[in-house]
């Protein structure tokens, strides 16, 4: 490819097309021969929403139902609300609640099979009826009869659809002065300079996909909540923003900062019995629901994470969730109160200490003393929302508690959306996961959905954080996380990929093949991101100091914040027995800590989270060792990372132009950082083991001229301080010159970039190669480089990742700046001459790592 991605890029950009903005919701035109089809049917052609007022999701739906009907089939339907005028009703799409639908004249409906927000939906030839017990159910009704009739499906249905659980809610982590914690699609859509932004535009879209989801209710702002959110412009803004979601029945709340009685009110005291502070929550509260009538309530996080909470007064996690309770109560609304609750100052060098263990400890003993509008919202692992955890085992203790399941759509450890993974597998493994409580069935969304405990409050809360990026979550594959999250929130028992191919066909279309791949890429993609990032329950061995993105083993230990991996140079693991670890296996119920309790019968897949180990301990399903594992699993999930690159290649011409280039840009640079990722963890494993790789590959890269061994002018050697994070623990960088100062100011004249150059003369038997250019792309510069083959221009690119890609970049040579791009299909002669330039810019000085020169099929 002695092509210029300069050119690439602006042959991409002529030929737009669709930018992701409606997400799944595009009601694209279907191919001719289904229109032709449909078009040999007998389809409605009026709609009739039944006493519907303007801010209803009656409306709503029928303008979707309008909307949706002219965007597939071309069709153009009046919706009336008037049902002395509505057309012939055999023929109509008739939207209405149970109550409407009866005085109405319809005749009556049993109400009793309505959960509140289910919904009953009867297609019949050209009669479409669409009932539900409220107004957001009808909508909800509305989008499932949309989505058939965009996947071309318009046989007759007699569908009663009720929701699992009543509390489907989303959490935005969005910061007052507008950014996101752990946001990785641009700034907040919500805030902005510490008030809420003017045009709610885009609030107004966001609601829209989450009510197509049958999403109930959104927390706007981050869990380390800010006091002045409840300021009087403030609470008007939230008004603004309930208003706008409104229309979607999309109840909105918010994240309490537990010390704005004292912060924000001038109290001198937040002590959760104090008459004063209770006072000061009851009139806020009161506020709040005189400005939004229909406030959900609230999210609280409590003495966690340096955040304040009771126990600074003695008082418990309880008396502090009934405070809010109490205030909330008599207006309808709820608490969710987070059970991520631990201590980060852990002392890593006591065995016996252990994070996982926090959340049981803290709220087992208050079960009971929870009021009803309590709800405990709990992440689904003991630890963070890591690439494999059990389920946490708070679900079975604490039967007397109503209980929400955390997950965590923004993929903070799962690859910052700049890696496709496609999370429902995971989540299914907590969900689908029988604690055994009293050795009865009691499958964890049983007990969150209320059944298995008999509570009546109960559900989901998604941590979302979409930003202002034009299609919501900064990359369009991660969008089918957001689909089937409200998905399975709704009914957990759906299969992960049968809710991945409708959005595939929502999202891209109705093409066979696009679905297929996506379907084939998006199923693969936990197991291999697991794979290269860490496997056997040892967690993601990202960077947990700084961002959580690429790898950074070493500094999992040594520090307060409990994501240890006690690796020492011949064992590995967190010991959580009861016997002789941290007796975190005994929160179980009997069967399953007995079953953790021992090496013999925990599941390979967590091994390394229940035991410490040899790194020689062989693994019960393939009898390899462990380090032998940890090698062969990396190198397989880089590998299956390069396939997703391939694969939707295939299906240039058949995804819009936009899209297609945006997708591919993101699988091409996961390809790369699949291999940072699995070069680091298995790079640092054999220098703490010295345990050689029987496949011989770790430490060994033929292919690679490494950087610091091409003939250099411009460039000098360094070593990367995290040795595994270069090859050969070195990269070049371009050194700058200082030039001396010119004016009396002080400032310097510059003549041009400082430049680098590395040479290499290449010895591989002539043929057709991949080059992959391994350098580092950090944050405070664009550098230029352009590589060459016998002065022939080969490729050019920019260190500019920071301009399309979300995650958070560092500004040193780490397994986060770390990354490759790669020249396909290069027809290279022995003694060809390869040269690379490099530009430096600002803070980046146009480092190098190495040049890979691969044969057809060889990954390196
Ligand atoms: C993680 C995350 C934080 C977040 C916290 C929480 O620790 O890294 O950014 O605030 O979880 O869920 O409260």
């Amino acid at each position: 490819m002695r092509a210029c991605w300069g050119l690439l890029l602006l042959s991409v950009s002529i030929a737009t097309a669709e930018n992701g903005s409606n997400g799944w919701l595009r009601y694209a035109p279907l191919p001719d021969n289904l229109r032709q089809h449909a078009s040999s049917l007998a389809l409605p052609s009026a709609i009739v929403t039944l006493n519907s007022t303007e801010a209803s999701p009656i409306q709503t739906a029928g303008k979707e139902l309008a909307a949706g009907i002219q965007g597939v089939l071309g069709r153009s339907l009046q919706v009336s609300h008037d049902i002395a005028t509505a057309s012939d009703l055999s023929s109509s799409i008739l939207v209405g609640t149970v109550a409407t639908y009866s005085s109405a004249g319809y005749g009556s409906l049993n109400a009793s099979s309505f959960a509140a927000d289910g919904f009953w939906l009867r297609v019949n030839g050209s009669s479409v009826t669409i009932i539900s017990q409220n107004e957001r159910g009808a909508l909800y009704g509305a989008f499932e009869y949309l989505s058939r009739i965009s996947q071309g499906d318009f046989s007759d249905v007699d569908l009663l659809s009720n929701p699992d659980a009543p509390i489907r809610w989303v959490n935005q982590w969005d910061n007052l002065e507008g950014t996101i914690e752990r946001g990785y699609a641009g700034p907040s859509i919500f805030f902005s300079n510490g008030l809420i932004v003017q045009d709610l535009t885009r609030v107004s879209q966001y609601a829209r996909l989450l009510a197509s989801v049958r999403v109930n209710a959104i927390v706007v702002n981050n869990v380390n909540a800010n006091p002045s959110l409840l300021n009087e412009t403030n609470i008007e803004g939230l008004g603004r923003i309930a208003d706008a979601m409104r229309p979607y029945g999309v109840q909105v709340g918010i994240s309490l900062n537990f010390a704005s009685p004292d912060l924000l009110g001038g109290l001198k005291t937040f002590d959760p019995l104090e008459s004063s502070v209770i006072t000061w929550w009851t009139d806020k509260t009161d506020e709040l629901y005189k400005r939004i009538p229909d406030f959900a309530g609230y999210l609280v996080k409590a003495n966690s994470e340096g955040q304040p909470g009771p126990l600074t007064y003695n008082r418990t996690l309880a008396d502090a969730a009934n405070l809010f309770a109490r205030a909330l109560q008599p207006h309808g609304g709820i608490v969710m109160f987070r059970a991520f609750v631990y201590d980060h100052h852990l002392d890593p060098a006591n065995w016996k200490a252990d994070r996982a263990n926090a959340a049981v400890e803290f709220f087992k003993e208050l079960d009971g003393q929870f009021l009803d509008n309590v709800v405990v919202q709990i992440k689904y692992g003991p630890i963070d929302f890591q690439v494999r955890e059990p389920a946490s085992p708070l679900f079975a203790n604490i039967p007397n508690t109503n209980t929400a399941i955390e997950l965590q759509i923004t993929q903070e450890y799962l690859g910052h959306q700049d890696h496709l993974v496609y999370i429902p597998p995971l989540w299914k493994t907590i969900l689908d996961f029988d604690l055994r409580v009293d050795s009865k069935p009691s499958l964890v969304r049983d007990i969150v959905a209320g059944r298995r405990f008999n509570k009546k409050l109960g559900g989901y809360a998604g941590v979302v954080n979409v930003g202002t990026s034009i299609n919501w979550l900064g990359s369009h594959t991660a969008m089918s996380n957001l689909y089937a999250y409200g998905q399975l929130a709704w009914d957990p028992t759906q299969d992960s990929q049968e809710l991945l191919q409708d959005w595939t066909r929502l999202t891209f279309g109705l093409d066979q093949s696009v679905v297929e791949t996506v379907s084939k890429i998006s199923m693969a993609s936990w197991a291999a991101y697991e794979n290269y990032t860490g496997n056997l329950g040892i967690q993601t061995l990202t960077d947990i100091l700084y961002t959580h993105f690429g790898p950074n083993p070493a500094n999992m230990d040594n520090n307060g914040w409990g994501q240890w991996t006690h690796a020492d140079r011949t064992t590995i693991g967190m010991d959580r027995t009861v016997s002789n670890g941290t007796g975190f296996a005994g929160q179980y119920p009997a069967e399953l800590a007995a079953m953790y309790e021992s090496v013999e019968t925990t599941p390979d897949e967590l091994l390394l989270w229940f035991h410490h180990v040899s790194y020689t301990h062989r693994l019960r399903a393939s009898g390899k060792t462990v380090i032998q594992h940890f090698y062969d699993a990396h190198y397989a999930g880089a590998e299956t990372a390069q396939t997703f690159v391939s694969a939707w290649e295939a299906l240039r011409g058949k995804v819009d132009a936009e899209r297609f280039e945006h997708v591919l840009f993101r699988l091409k640079f996961q390809a790369g950082h699949a291999i940072v990722w699995r070069d680091a963890v298995c790079g640092f494993y054999h220098n703490l083991s010295g345990i050689p790789d029987e496949a011989g590959r770790v430490g060994h890269h033929p292919y690679r001229i490494e950087a610091e061994s091409m003939a250099l002018s411009g460039y000098s050697p360094v070593a990367v301080a995290l040795a595994e994070m270069a090859s050969n623990s070195t990269a070049v960088v371009v050194v700058v010159a200082v030039t001396a100062p010119t004016s009396s100011n002080g400032s310097s004249s510059s003549s041009g970039p400082a430049k680098g150059e590395a040479v290499a003369v290449l010895d591989s038997p002539d043929g057709v190669y991949d080059l992959a250019f391994g350098y580092f792309d950090v944050a405070g510069g664009r550098a230029h480089y352009g590589a060459f083959i016998n002065d022939e221009p080969l490729l050019e690119w920019i260190g500019d990742l920071e301009d399309h890609l979300g995650h958070e970049f560092s500004t040193k040579l780490d397994g986060h700046s770390a990354t490759r791009v790669t020249a396909r299909g290069v027809p290279v002669q022995r003694g060809d001459v390869l040269k690379i330039i490099g530009l430096a810019d600002g803070n980046e000085a146009a480092a190098l790592d190495y040049v890979a020169v691969l044969p057809e099929g060889v990954v390196d």
